[in-house]
C-alpha cells in the first residue's frame, strides 16, 4: 500500500511513536543518515519528549490516533514500552500504515499472531526491530557458520550485562536527554511491561540463533533473580520484575543457547585486546562446533568500532590446540551524520534499509511478524518455565496462516 505522499517524492514518508532512548539513538539517526524514508512526524505521549525532538519542520502528534490519520504517512516505527504495542500497531494497521515495531512485537504470542493477521487482512507490512541481524560482525558470524567453518554449531553461550541497577544514580547514562533513566524505570518498575531484563533480551538473541542457523526454538528452561528487591532493600513496586535471568533454549536441530542477562552485573569479554568495557553494557558470547569455535564480542552502542569475533579451528589447529585467529572486519563509518557511529549505525541503516526493501514488496531480510511473534513465545515459555521450574515447550504456528 502506497500512500499519496510516497509517489510524489519518490520516498515513502515515516513517523516515529515514542521519542525516547530507541528513537533518539536508534531509528530517527537511522533514518535521517539514510536515504530510504522522509521523517514526516513524532508523536509521545509526554509533551516534555515531544518537545525535545530535534527539528522544526516535524509535525508532532500527542496520540497515535491522531498521526493514524496523518495521509501522509506511509510508515510508523514504533518505540514506546511493549504494553502499548498491540494497540499501537492495531491502530497504525488499520489506518494503512506499514509498521516496524521495535521489540518485543507484544507481551503474548497470542497477540502477535492476532496483529500477523490483521497485517495480511489489511495488506501492510508488519515487521520487527530485531536490528541485531543487520549488525556486521552479526553478518560476519552468519557466513562463517554458513561456510562451516566450526563444523555444526551445538552450542551458543551468551553474556548481556550492565551494571546499572546496583547504583542508578551513578551509573544510568544521561544520554538521550535523560531519557535512560525513563526508559529504566518502565522497565523495573511497570506493572504493565510484561517482563524484565529476559523480556528485553531472549527476543534478539532467539532471532540471531534462527537467522545464522535456520533452526526454529523448541524449549526452554529458565531461572530469574530479583537481586535489587531481594539483595539491596528494593521495594517490590521498584523492583517488580527479574534483573537478572538465564534461559537454557533448545533449538530444532539440537543447538543448546544459554542466554544470560542482567542488569546488576556486568563480566568483561574474554577476547583478548579487546573487552568490551567501552559505554554502558557488555555483550560477549561464543558457540561451540563438530570442528571449531567462535567467539564473539559486540561492543555497545557507543563504540565506535566492529564487534570482534576470533575463531579457532580443529583442521587448522598446531600441537597442544593453538591457534585462534581473530577474523578480520572492514572498517565501519565513523564519519558522516549524527550518532551512533561505528557499527552500530550500519547496524541500524541496515534496518531502515531493509523495512524499506520490504514496503517496496521487495526481499527483504527485516524480522516479520512470524520472526517477532515466534521470539515473543518464547519469552513467554521462558517466564512459565522459570515459575514452574520445568521445561516449557515451544509452540507458535501462524507462518502458515498469514503467508
Ligand atoms: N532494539 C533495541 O536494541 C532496543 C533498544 C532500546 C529499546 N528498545 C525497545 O524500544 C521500546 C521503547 O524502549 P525505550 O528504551 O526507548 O523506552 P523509553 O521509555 O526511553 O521511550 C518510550 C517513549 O514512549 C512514550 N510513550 C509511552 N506510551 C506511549 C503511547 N501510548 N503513545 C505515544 N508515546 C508513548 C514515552 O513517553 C517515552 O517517551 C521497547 O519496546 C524496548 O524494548 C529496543
Amino acid at each position: 500500500m502506497i500512500g499519496r505522499a510516497m509517489e510524489r517524492r519518490g520516498l515513502p514518508r515515516i513517523g516515529v511513536v515514542g521519542t525516547g532512548v530507541a528513537a533518539m539513538l536508534i531509528h530517527i539517526p537511522a533514518i535521517l543518515d539514510s536515504d530510504y524514508f522522509l521523517l514526516e512526524a513524532v508523536c509521545d505521549t509526554d509533551p516534555s519528549r515531544l518537545a525535545s525532538t530535534p527539528g522544526t519542520r516535524l509535525r508532532r502528534y500527542a496520540s497515535v490516533t491522531d498521526m493514524a490519520q496523518d495521509p501522509d504517512i506511509d510508515a510508523v516505527v514504533v518505540c514506546t514500552p511493549p504494553d502499548t504495542h498491540f494497540d499501537i500497531a492495531a491502530r497504525l494497521i488499520a489506518a494503512g500504515k506499514h509498521v516496524l515495531m521495535e521489540k518485543p512485537l507484544t507481551r503474548t504470542a497470542e497477540e502477535a499472531a492476532e496483529l500477523a493477521r490483521r497485517a495480511g487482512a489489511a495488506g501492510v507490512e508488519l515487521r520487527v526491530a530485531h536490528e541485531r541481524r543487520f549488525q556486521p560482525s552479526c553478518e560476519r558470524i552468519r557466513e562463517l557458520l554458513g561456510e562451516r567453518v566450526i563444523g555444526t554449531p551445538f552450542y551458543c553461550g551468551v553474556h548481556w550485562g550492565t551494571t546499572v541497577k546496583l547504583d542508578p544514580d551513578r551509573f544510568v547514562p544521561e544520554d538521550a536527554g535523560g531519557a535512560f533513566r525513563a526508559g529504566y524505570r518502565w522497565r523495573w518498575s511497570s506493572p504493565y511491561s510484561g517482563g524484565g531484563v529476559l523480556q528485553d533480551h531472549i527476543p534478539h538473541y532467539v532471532d540471531l540463533i534462527r537467522d545464522w542457523t535456520g533452526q526454529e526454538p523448541i524449549a526452554v528452561m529458565a531461572d530469574t533473580k530479583n537481586v535489587a528487591r531481594d539483595l539491596k532493600g528494593w521495594s517490590s513496586d521498584d523492583s517488580r520484575w527479574e534483573d537478572m535471568g538465564v534461559a537454557l533454549i533448545r533449538f530444532s536441530a539440537g543447538l543448546t543457547l544459554r542466554l544470560e542477562c542482567s542488569v546488576v552485573g556486568r563480566v568483561l569479554s574474554p577476547l583478548w585486546g579487546a573487552p568490551t568495557g567501552i559505554g554502558e553494557w557488555s555483550e560477549w558470547g561464543y558457540i561451540m562446533g563438530s570442528e571449531g569455535q567462535l567467539v564473539f564480542d559486540f561492543l555497545s552502542l557507543h563504540a565506535s568500532e566492529q564487534g570482534k569475533i576470533a575463531v579457532w579451528r580443529s583442521s587448522t589447529a598446531g600441537p597442544g590446540g593453538t591457534g585462534w585467529t581473530m577474523i578480520e572486519q572492514p572498517e565501519p563509518d565513523r564519519i558522516r551524520g549524527s550518532a551512533p557511529s561505528g557499527a552500530a549505525k550500519d547496524m541500524f541503516v541496515g534496518q531502515v534499509r531493509e523495512f524499506a526493501r520490504a514496503i517496496r514488496g521487495e526481499r527483504s531480510r527485516s524480522a516479520d511478524a512470524y520472526d517477532g511473534g515466534i521470539c515473543v513465545a518464547v519469552t513467554e515459555a521462558a517466564y512459565e518455565a522459570a515459575e514452574t521450574d520445568r521445561t516449557v515447550e515451544i509452540e507458535f504456528t501462524t507462518r502458515g496462516e498469514d503467508r
